[in-house]
């Protein structure tokens, strides 16, 4: 995700372009998909990031993050309370951990990014819960992508729905616009005034990928100048889709291709 920035023009896409991020949307979820195996207790985040580098490598697509602004990992893993740019590392994985694993490709000069939470055994109840209302949350944001509607009502969807769960929007990282690019206008906040904001039109393509804490919404990044935290050390989760608005409605490029995008537990 973004750290907020100023925006600015909106690009428009064709109908060939929506062929195009559908098949880098696919390939990224498919390797969520297929990392589902190597998510266990015990397990390194080193070695799922390596696993991921290789199906990126078999897919025959390049990793969007690797070399990023000096980034060197093909994943961001956040663990419990990261909130997200989660660095790959040897510290092994625990029983009930929660954790979001990004990945972002490139297929043919197009960027597919997708993250979704994942279990490392067990969850508690709290966990399960803030896994569930983030879930839900983007997909109260999504369900409001139609042109004539604006991001305003994305925003105020999200943190609605979260808010009423007495959870909380981090406001300090946005999805964004992509395409041939990875991070492009406009920022999409994932809070938010109804009616406010971009007027949505066919053929914008961005993420949404809030980012809920079960405490306040603050976060900190460490000296490595990557891993964002939340402040008060309470749980954090996200989901992210890449998609673009239709005619009709909207696209999600990265569904889940065996439709497990909400993880399963036990
Ligand atoms: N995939 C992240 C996003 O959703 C960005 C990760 S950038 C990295 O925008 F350098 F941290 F990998
Ligand atoms: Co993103
Ligand atoms: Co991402």
């Amino acid at each position: 995700m973004q750290k907020r920035s100023k925006s600015d023009a909106i690009k428009i896409h064709d109908l060939d372009d929506f062929s195009r991020m559908r098949s880098a949307g696919r390939v990224a979820a498919q390797i969520l998909d297929d990392i589902t195996e190597f998510v266990f207790p015990g397990q390194l985040t080193s070695e799922i990031d390596r696993q991921i580098n290789r199906m990126i490598d078999d897919a025959g697509a390049t990793s969007a993050t690797i070399g990023y602004r000096g980034y060197q990992h093909a994943s961001c893993i956040s663990v419990n309370h990261v909130v997200c740019h989660g660095i790959p590392s040897n510290k092994r994985l625990r029983f009930g951990d929660i954790l979001n694993i990004d990945v972002t490709v490139i297929i043919n000069g197009w960027f597919g990014d997708t993250s979704r939470m994942y279990i490392a055994g067990q969850p508690n109840r709290k966990s399960e819960r803030l896994i569930q209302v983030t879930h839900d949350a983007l997909m109260k944001g999504i369900e409001q992508i139609k042109p004539g509607n604006t991001f305003g009502d994305i925003g105020y969807a999200i943190q609605s729905y979260v808010e009423s769960h007495r959870m909380s929007v981090v406001r300090d990282f946005c999805g964004h616009g992509l395409g041939k690019v990875f991070h492009a206008p406009p920022n999409v906040l994932h809070f938010g005034k109804a009616g406010s904001g971009t007027v949505l039109e066919t053929g914008m393509f961005f993420t949404v990928e809030p980012m809920v804490n079960l405490g306040r919404a603050e976060t900190k990044t460490l000296p490595d100048n990557w891993t964002a935290v939340t402040r008060d050390k309470s749980l954090s989760a996200q989901f992210e889709h890449s998609v673009g608005v239709t005619e009709n409605g909207v696209e999600i490029f990265t569904l889940s291709p065996s439709d497990n995008f909400f993880p399963k537990v036990g």
